[in-house]
């Protein structure tokens, strides 16, 4: 089976940090991967921006590199690579001055009709900076958008200063904030499993689902990002952007067509709905880990501490939420949440264990009548399990067995797994904000980190030792068996 590769309109793509690693790994890729698959138009034009001094060649050879570095050898088409480099061009231009600016104007008015992006891949200090200077050097037409990468603030105040400077200057419409997450394959699939199939809907709910758990484990530790990282931790970093994201799409209502406004609507809601974790309950329904040397990744590894080149940090490396949503639909359904770095396997999945059958006719000899489990799995090996009793084949009486229905994309599909940044580049093209987050949104879901922060703060709850390589503190496993419950074997 092959998918359907529409082309989108021409456009250029301003890439502010067009230097930078956010553009080194994935952005220059992503733009590769989509015009090998033939979905870029001409005249389409990329073009890198920031304070270093490049020429047009420097910073094609960069992305030439960029290229070959991290796209698989057997996908760097000669032909296509040469077309894809001979649309990218490199402007020095400074956030903080006027140099640069009118030279990126006389660029981009070369074509003025053509569609653009503005895509800030850099701190976000810089978001109002340049927002303002894109709008004073008059580069914004009616067809411009507007890219931000997270963090979008690390509280809520912060991030209202943001959405305000960045609102002053672009319309909600123009702005896409992306969480890269949203463009993962098997999330999309999510709300095809949910919304395409009969079969799930009348059982989501707190009458037929016992819990969720969602869990977002890395193996990678601080990746040269120490000093963001450290004032950040795992619930700034992942939680309150990837793991609410998943979160809202397991639990929203079904929205009334995939339209953006609609989508996003619903996610509000679950976010609202979420119970508050305060001063008062965080030790109960909260862990926070730090991970000590170990190993991970087949070979030793140091500690958080060592990592950091610092004698002391109470920055949490892994964190375990027990959430629960306060509405109609999911009122004693809790929502198990745990991500960290440096855990014992990179793997992202949701999993939905339905209640247990009422009463079980088969007896003892059967053995155990496990419950059903959907299991969702966003990386590796994206795919769904169903898991289900049947009988164990034979004769011998009736011995059941947990076997899952095993949907594998990759053994089903037989086509490469596009990146996240991909599918969300062309939407930005397109004008599709479908996948990306509403102003509104981020502010609830700091909304309700925040009173975690300020809990961990007050309360003086410090993080935990786990050593690299294992799956957090014992107290993750604690939060979760306290309620008679265990975490999914996620191997
Ligand atoms: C980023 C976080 O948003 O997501 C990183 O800042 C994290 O700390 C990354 O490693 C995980 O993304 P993925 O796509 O590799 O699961």
């Amino acid at each position: 089976m092959t998918s359907q590769i529409i082309p989108v309109d021409p456009f250029d793509c301003v890439v502010f940090g067009g230097s930078g690693d956010l553009a080194e790994r994935k952005l220059l890729p992503a733009l590769y991967q989509r015009e090998r698959a033939g979905q870029i138009s001409n005249p389409t034009r990329i073009i890198g921006a920031s304070r270093s001094e490049m020429s047009h060649e420097d910073y094609r050879a960069f992305a030439r590199k960029a290229i070959e570095e991290h796209v698989k050898a057997e996908e760097v088409d000669a032909q296509v690579l040469d077309t894809f480099i001979a649309r990218l061009s490199y402007i020095t231009v400074d956030a903080k001055s006027d140099n640069g600016w009118q030279e990126l104007k006389a660029f981009i008015d070369e074509a003025p009709a053509t569609l653009r992006a503005f895509y800030l891949a850099v701190s976000p200090s810089l978001f109002g900076d340049i927002a303002n200077r894109i709008q004073s050097t008059g580069l914004i037409t009616d067809e411009t958008r507007i890219i931000v990468e997270k963090p979008i603030g690390r509280d809520l105040a912060s991030a209202k200063v943001l959405n305000d400077t960045i609102g002053s200057v672009f319309r909600e419409d123009q702005i896409f904030r992306i969480d890269h997450y949203l463009g993962k394959e098997t999330v999309q699939n999510l709300m095809a499993l949910r919304f395409a199939n009969a079969l799930y809907e009348p059982l989501w709910n707190s009458a037929h689902i016992d819990h969720v758990q969602i869990t977002v484990a890395e193996t990678v530790g601080l990746e040269g990002r120490a000093g963001y990282y450290d004032t950040a931790g795992a619930l700034r970093d992942m939680v309150q952007n990837h793991m609410l994201q998943l979160l809202c799409l397991v639990a929203m209502e079904p929205p009334s067509s995939m339209d953006a406004t609609a989508v996003h609507d619903e996610k509000v809601k679950v976010l609202r709905s979420l119970a508050p974790i305060t001063e008062a309950n965080c030790e109960e329904v909260t862990v926070r880990g730090q991970y000590r040397a170990g190993a991970s990744a087949g070979g030793p590894v140091k500690g958080y501490l060592d990592d950091l080149g610092a004698e002391s940090s109470n920055a949490e490396t892994f964190v375990a939420i027990k959430a629960e949503i306060e509405n109609w639909r999911w009122a004693g359904v809790p929502f198990y949440m745990r991500t960290g770095k440096r855990l014992a396997a990179r793997v992202s999945e949701i999993v939905v264990t339905f209640k247990q059958i009422p009463h079980s006719i088969f007896g003892d000899e059967a053995g155990r009548v496990m419950a059903n489990q959907l299991v969702i799995r966003l990386q590796p090996d994206e795919g769904v399990k169903q898991w289900l009793m049947i009988k164990d084949p034979g004769p011998g009486g009736m011995r059941l067995r947990h076997v899952p229905l095993d949907m594998s994309f990759a053994a089903s599909f037989n086509e490469r797994n596009p990146d996240a940044y991909e599918r969300l580049l062309t939407d930005v093209v397109r004008g599709n904000q479908t996948l990306f987050m509403r102003r509104d949104e981020v502010e609830a879901a700091w909304q309700w980190v925040d009173p975690i922060l300020q809990g961990w703060n007050n309360s003086g709850q410090q993080v935990q030792g786990y050593t690299a390589g294992t799956w957090g503190p014992s107290a993750s496993i604690a939060l979760i068996e306290r309620d008679g419950r265990t975490w999914h074997d996620s191997l």
